[in-house]
């Protein structure tokens, strides 16, 4: 597709019929079917994406955010055009949303090219719809402010506080471990997601729109304040008016996401002890720009910058209370010595003028000092080895210390299914100390590379009350989730990784401080096994559709998933 010629309003992007004024006029009298007048279509034309869905409960303030987006556009003198794209919930995604993201990254990126906007508003907030919006809006790259639909309130259940998605998890683990029944697993499941908004831990949706506050291309707060609060209605308005200014200024995205908001990103990644999903959703993100994110780089971050924001999974609290202790400007004060904070944001400032603004609040205990972090060394950390020649991730902050050095004995899962068959039963060989394995669950294996990285503890132990084991996979994990778990290994086992010629009983050696993880069998038994390695069955349906196009086209973990052709050569 070639760039749409450089015009604005409603000339911009002219539907092609060899006569560009016919075009216009053509346009014109359509639109007018609406009710509109020329003195609105007159002003800057301000895009609103529209990722509101019955199914998505994460984005179910949608209309009140593009109400009030309206509004803001108005005041400041432009007119909203609201238009829908995909939306993305991560539990009513088959086989999984990251199967989809690429979707809408086109879908998004497409529409905001195909139809007259000088600016445009991306308002998504569950975890693959900002990354797809921040993928389509690069390569777009017409000036674009986000607005996340922000966290849900926490829930509360005999006296406890919970959070979506952790505590779905430590629940049903207690459920599988008979330590609660059918009937409080069923009150539970109506109070642990109590309102509108996306998971209240430092799950994957709130990593992505903390990095994204970070990177200066939402206004300040925007990443924390609750999605039901009236200051997310009044961010919605603000947007929509920064959405004007930006289209006055020019600024687009290719402007404010360069090399050193993309560290920036990183850096707030660690001090948060956010998702390892977001460094996918990043290098993908980065690849539509032309930038490739140095792992060494964001390693060494690790070691540097302290994790400082105590909200779960890493830490006791919630997004709310992030976000009343400061939120995203605190922290980045607290983080900017490792910062550059002369990076551009959509607010027409910079980010040292983001920081200015941080608001001190007395005793508050969310967001740490530098000097009595949560953790000293970040919360990821990459690691290579014979298993991952082209790396993995470990989030140390959610691990298990004890394990983070360990040798075990592998226990082998062929895929989802052969997991699902084996893992609860009584007959699995399997003790603690043994390293759970699960491979064909990458970006082709599965495909989609779903989030089964937090492989669950097989049913006998967790009776014996086992919490935590080693558990190494190409799959990803929920950022809600913790554990001592090796996601992302690249190359993934379907492609001819590694990953795929591990045999039960072999040794298997995670050494985090080392970075490595380690299948301890000699070279020459690893070449015998490669030679008579085949590879997985096709998927059913693999030759037709998007199914086809994803599998022809994504890339691996440590190249974002993307579609290899959407990324510039
Ligand atoms: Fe949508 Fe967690 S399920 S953000």
């Amino acid at each position: 597709m070639t760039t749409p010629p450089k015009a604005t309003g409603l000339r911009a992007g002219l539907a092609t019929y060899g006569d560009a004024e016919f075009s216009l006029f053509l346009r014109r009298a359509f639109i007018k079917a609406m009710g509109f007048t020329d003195e609105a279509l007159d002003r800057p034309i301000i895009g609103i994406t529209d990722t509101f869905s019955d199914f998505n409960p994460c984005h179910g303030n949608v209309p009140e955010l593009i109400e009030a987006a309206k509004r803001g556009v108005l005041l400041a003198g432009g007119m909203p055009m609201k238009f829908p794209t995909i939306s993305i919930a991560e539990s009513f995604s088959y086989p999984t949303s990251m199967f989809l993201r690429n979707l809408m990254a086109l879908d998004t990126e497409e529409m905001i090219r195909a139809q007259p906007m000088d600016a445009v508003l991306v308002i998504g907030g569950c975890d693959k719809t900002l990354p797809a919006q921040l993928m389509g809006a690069a390569s777009a790259n017409i000036p674009t402010v986000v607005l996340p639909t922000g966290p849900m309130l926490v829930g509360h259940h005999k006296g406890e506080v919970l959070g979506a998605c952790t505590d779905c998890r430590r629940m049903w683990g207690k459920f599988r471990a008979g330590e609660i029944d059918q009937a409080e697993i069923d009150v539970l499941s109506g109070r642990l997601a109590p309102t509108k908004g996306t998971c209240m831990v430092m799950g994957t949706a709130s990593t992505v729109a903390c990095m994204v506050e970070a990177m200066g291309m939402c206004l300040p707060g925007a990443a924390s304040i609750p999605a039901t609060h009236a200051d997310r209605i009044r961010a919605a308005e603000a947007s929509g008016a920064a959405a004007v200014r930006l289209a006055a200024s020019g600024r687009r995205p290719s402007d404010i996401m360069n090399k050193a908001a993309f560290r920036n990103a990183l850096t707030v990644l660690q001090a948060i002890g956010g998702s390892t999903n977001a460094l996918i959703h990043f290098t993908a993100v980065a690849g539509r720009l032309g930038i490739k994110l140095d792992m060494a780089e964001f390693d060494r971050l690790g070691l540097e910058v302290p994790v400082l924001v105590d909200l779960k999974p890493s830490g006791d609290h919630y997004m709310e209370h992030f976000h009343w202790a400061g939120g995203m400007p605190k922290l980045l004060r607290e983080i900017a010595p490792h910062l550059d904070t002369s990076t551009l944001t959509v607010n027409g400032g910079t980010l040292a003028d983001l920081i200015a603004g941080a608001e001190d609040v007395p005793g508050q205990t969310v967001i740490r000092t530098r000097e009595n972090p949560i953790a000293i060394g970040g919360g990821l950390a990459v690691l290579g080895g014979n298993l991952a020649p082209s790396g993995a991730l470990i989030k140390r902050s959610a691990a298990n210390p004890a394990l983070m050095q360990h040798e075990g004995r592998a226990v082998v899962f062929d895929g989802l299914e052969d997991m699902a068959a084996r893992l609860d039963s009584d007959d699995l060989d399997v003790t603690a100390d043994d390293v759970l394995v699960l491979r064909n669950a990458g970006p082709k294996g599965a495909p989609g590379m779903p989030e089964a990285g937090y492989i669950p503890i097989p049913r006998k132990l967790a009776r014996q009350g086992v919490k935590d084991m080693v558990r190494i996979s190409d799959a990803r994990m929920s950022g809600t989730a913790f554990g001592t778990i090796v996601l992302h290994i690249a190359p993934e086992s379907a492609v001819g990784g590694p990953l795929g010629l591990v045999q039960n009983g072999d040794r298997i050696r995670l050494d985090a401080a080392a970075r490595r993880i380690d299948l301890l069998v000699d070279e020459a038994e690893l070449t015998a096994r490669r030679a008579a390695w085949v590879p997985p069955p096709a998927h059913p349906g693999a030759e037709r559709g998007y199914l086809r196009l994803y599998l022809e086209q994504v890339t691996q973990a440590d190249e974002g998933c993307d579609f290899g052709f959407c990324v510039p050569s």
